[in-house]
């Protein structure tokens, strides 16, 4: 028999922008849960000042590594995290980003406006289209295998999935294979990046990996800025190492506004907006809500990080 708290006291940052750490450090004392957002770095400081009453940290998002969850095992505090609801919306960015990076939409868009579009002419504004092209997917798990679902109607002649474990089912639904991570860097025409940042994943985009892609990859990244080494991209899209990416996710979030990337005309970037549908985005923030009631009460949340 449930038990869930009849009425709680909230307190709530109400601005858009995320609240001040100095913030989040003074109000989260004291409190039996904390609902969060990928912006707030839930660290051993702020468990520490939290308090030992502190039960739960819910997380308004499915990425879950702004959160120390090895401190909160330790604790006995749960986390609660978002996932499958966003799976749908995160593909479809994902296939939009892909389009306006491949087919150079947001270039050949800008040729409207200054003066650039002189003509139809047979090669001006072409890309590269998905159609015969290798495309692999860098983790996949629920993102990635929607990802792949979403692809395999623009023709690939071959889709590869690189992970620890095999995926054989999931992978026979839509024809992957899997490759190990040197061979998806050395075949594929586009290389998309669905999985988490972890430990084992961070900057696995390094300079090194660039120089094993083919010179007209594409590299689309949904998933976490810190899993590419940004500097070692810039360098390689300047160079034309590779031929082009498109980042829903960077290293800062907000990207300065003199970042170098922002002056190449080979690189879409989107400001995190994978899972911004309006639908996904009230139901994320209703499971959240709903994960740190049932923590509360001791019974099983909708969905709580395996610690
Ligand atoms: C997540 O949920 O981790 C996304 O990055 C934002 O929705």
């Amino acid at each position: 028999m449930s038990s869930q708290p009849k009425v709680c006291q909230v307190t709530t940052w109400h601005e858009t922008n995320p609240v001040p750490r100095s913030e989040l450090i003074r109000e989260v004392a004291g409190k039996d849960a904390l609902y969060c957002a990928l912006t707030d770095k839930v660290d051993k400081e702020v468990l520490d000042s939290a308090g030992p009453q502190l039960k739960c940290v819910a997380t308004i998002s499915v990425g879950y590594d702004h959160i120390d969850v090895e401190e909160c095992r330790k604790r006995g505090i749960r986390v609660g995290f978002t996932p499958d609801v966003l799976t749908d919306a995160t593909a479809e960015l994902t296939l939009a980003l892909l389009l306006a990076t491949n087919r150079r939409l947001f270039e050949a868009n800008k040729q409207v406006y200054n003066g650039g579009w002189k003509s139809w002419a047979p090669m001006w504004m072409c890309g590269q289209g998905l159609k015969g092209s290798r495309v692999g997917l860098l983790g996949f798990g629920r993102i990635g295998q929607e990802i792949a679902a979403r692809i395999v109607p623009f023709k690939p002649t071959e889709i590869t999935y690189t992970t620890r474990s095999l995926r054989t089912k999931e992978a026979a639904a839509v024809n992957a294979r899997h490759v190990d991570f040197d061979e998806m860097l050395r075949e594929s025409d586009f290389i998309v990046v669905c999985c988490a940042l972890t430990p084992e994943t961070k900057e696995i985009f390094n300079a090194a990996a660039f120089q094993k892609m083919k010179p007209n990859c594409i590299l689309i990244n949904t998933a976490r800025g810190g899993v590419v080494d940004q500097k070692a991209l810039y360098e390689a899209l300047k160079t034309k190492r590779i031929l082009a990416a498109g980042l829903d996710v960077t290293t800062p979030e907000p990207l300065p506004l003199d970042d170098p990337l922002l002056k190449l005309d080979n690189v879409v970037i989107l400001p995190h907006i994978g899972s911004a549908d309006i639908e996904t985005r009230k139901e994320m923030s209703r499971i959240t809500a709903r994960n740190i009631l049932a923590a509360l009460a001791g019974d099983k949340m909708e969905a709580e990080v395996k610690l």
